[in-house]
Parts: structure tokens; sequence; C-alpha cells
């Protein structure tokens, strides 16, 4: 089974390129099911229904999220009637959505997909760790589903590490978002699980983060009457993983990293 995670999605830039080579990538990498973090496809501030759509309509499956979830005012209100929009997993009990949700696959397959968000250096949640192993309790490879997906959002490094090698053996992937830069430590650790630090954004890296670069640079430099931010414009570059995975186990065979685009054109495989 051929999973396609694609890392945050942000603005225009991030949504032309995933609307325009998504539907070839799938065909050419005989992708079954498509994961996307969608928390800054809509300016960079959140997602709305109509973006969701877009995306559900080129082949996503479901898209995951992370602290920008609510910067639309419309999600909350559609986010508990579509469940393959995730918010992280880790938010107070009585937040509006889902954090994990189980889905059909082709063959009657089952995987469920985990967002999660980090807690250091990030808006108050439950702890990540704790979080996710009770979850894990009644969600089992092989005996609940056959695949388990986890998006951890988180800033740093570490704490996305550490959440791949306490998950390894249990989940068919860990990946990172949230940093918006694609970490070139894609493997398999030792007992199957799939696992990379930050799976990069979908928009255009002529920017920081995806944001344009001059308004983020007048930030750092403090310059007076800062406007909000607003994403880059330029052409867009989709990045993301292909995993591969093991139908009777739901672990990883193989662990690539793919971006189509302006960007990164230099790199190869
Ligand atoms: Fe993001
Ligand atoms: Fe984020």
């Amino acid at each position: 089974m051929n999973f396609l995670f694609l890392g945050d999605i942000v603005g225009r830039s991030g949504r032309d390129i995933v609307l325009s080579e998504l539907p070839k990538l799938k065909a050419n990498e005989e992708i079954d099911f498509v994961i996307i973090n969608g928390e800054n496809a809509a300016g960079g501030y959140g997602i709305t229904k109509k973006i969701c759509d877009e995306l559900f309509a080129v082949g996503v499956d479901v898209i995951t999220s992370g602290n920008h979830i609510w910067d639309q005012k419309e999600t909350a209100d559609f986010i508990s009637s579509e469940k393959r929009l995730l918010r992280p997993l880790n938010f107070i009990e009585g937040t509006p959505g889902s954090g994990c949700e189980i889905y059909s696959l082709k063959n009657n397959k089952k995987v469920a997909v985990i967002n999660i968000m980090g807690n250091i250096y990030m808006k108050k949640a439950d702890d990540v760790f704790n979080c996710i192993a009770m979850r894990l309790q009644s969600l089992k490879l092989g005996k609940d589903v056959d695949f388990i997906i986890v998006d951890i959002h988180a800033e740093i490094t570490s704490e996305k590490m550490a959440m791949g090698h306490y998950l390894d053996g249990q989940v068919t992937l860990v990946v990172g978002t949230h940093s918006h830069v694609p970490t070139y430590d894609f493997r398999i650790l030792n007992n199957g699980t799939a696992y990379q630090t930050d799976a990069g954004m979908c928009g255009d890296y002529d920017s920081v983060i995806g944001m344009n670069k001059d308004g983020a640079l007048k930030k750092f430099l403090k310059q007076p009457n800062l406007e909000r931010l607003s994403p880059a414009l330029g052409k867009g570059t989709l990045s993301g993983i292909i995993v591969r995975a093991d139908e009777k186990t739901g672990l990883a065979k193989d662990i690539k990293p793919i971006t189509i685009g302006a960007h990164f054109n230099q790199r190869s495989i």
C-alpha cells in the first residue's frame, strides 16, 4: 500500500502546485492514499471549506493541521461534520473536531491517521507522548487497523525524533510538520516505522517558511508598523514523502522524499 504525505500547504502558491501536480503524481507513483497538512492553506492562516473541497477533488484523502487550525472562523463550524479534516488530538477535551480517524482503503484495508501537536515552543496542549500512548492502547496494527499514519506538528526536531523512536514498530509512519523545511533524514527505524523529521512545505520557497520575505525580515529587524505577514506568491514547490507499506504487517518497506516544482530542482534520489 502506497502513501503520499505532503507537508504544510502555504497560500495560493502551495495550493496551485498541489492542485496541478497531485493527479499526475498519484498516477505515476501508484499512490493509494494521500494526506496533506493544510493548516496554512488559506492565505497562510488556516483552511476553509472551499479549499478542503478543492483538495479532496484532486485526490487528497485526509487533511491534517496544527496550531493554525482555527485561524479561519468558519473552521470550527464545519470540522465536526468533515471527518477528513483533523485537528491535533491533544487539544483540550471538548475542542471541536477529531485528532484521529479511521478510513477505508481498497481491499477492505483500514488506515488510521493521527494528528498530534508537540509541547515545546507550541501552544498549550495535553502531553503529546501521553496522549498518543493512550490512543494507541486501542489502536493496534494488524488488529484494529492495517496502517497508522502519524503527523507530529512540532517546532523542535528532537521532540519529533523522540516521537519517531517512541512509536517505532507500532505505526506505519511518523512524519513531522510545522517547520516548513524538508529535512533529509528519511529512513525506516529499527522496528519498521518510516520516519522523517519534517515533510517540508508546499509553497513558495523564495520566502521565509512560505511567507513574504520582506515582511518577515522587517519583523526580525524589529522595524515599526509591521503588517500581518502574507504568503509569498511566486511559483510553488510541492514537498513530501512517499511510503510503501507492507500489507501484512502495516510497517514500512520503503520511504523516499518527493519534491516537484520551482525549487530544489537539483535534488535527485
Ligand atoms: Fe505550518
Ligand atoms: Fe504550525
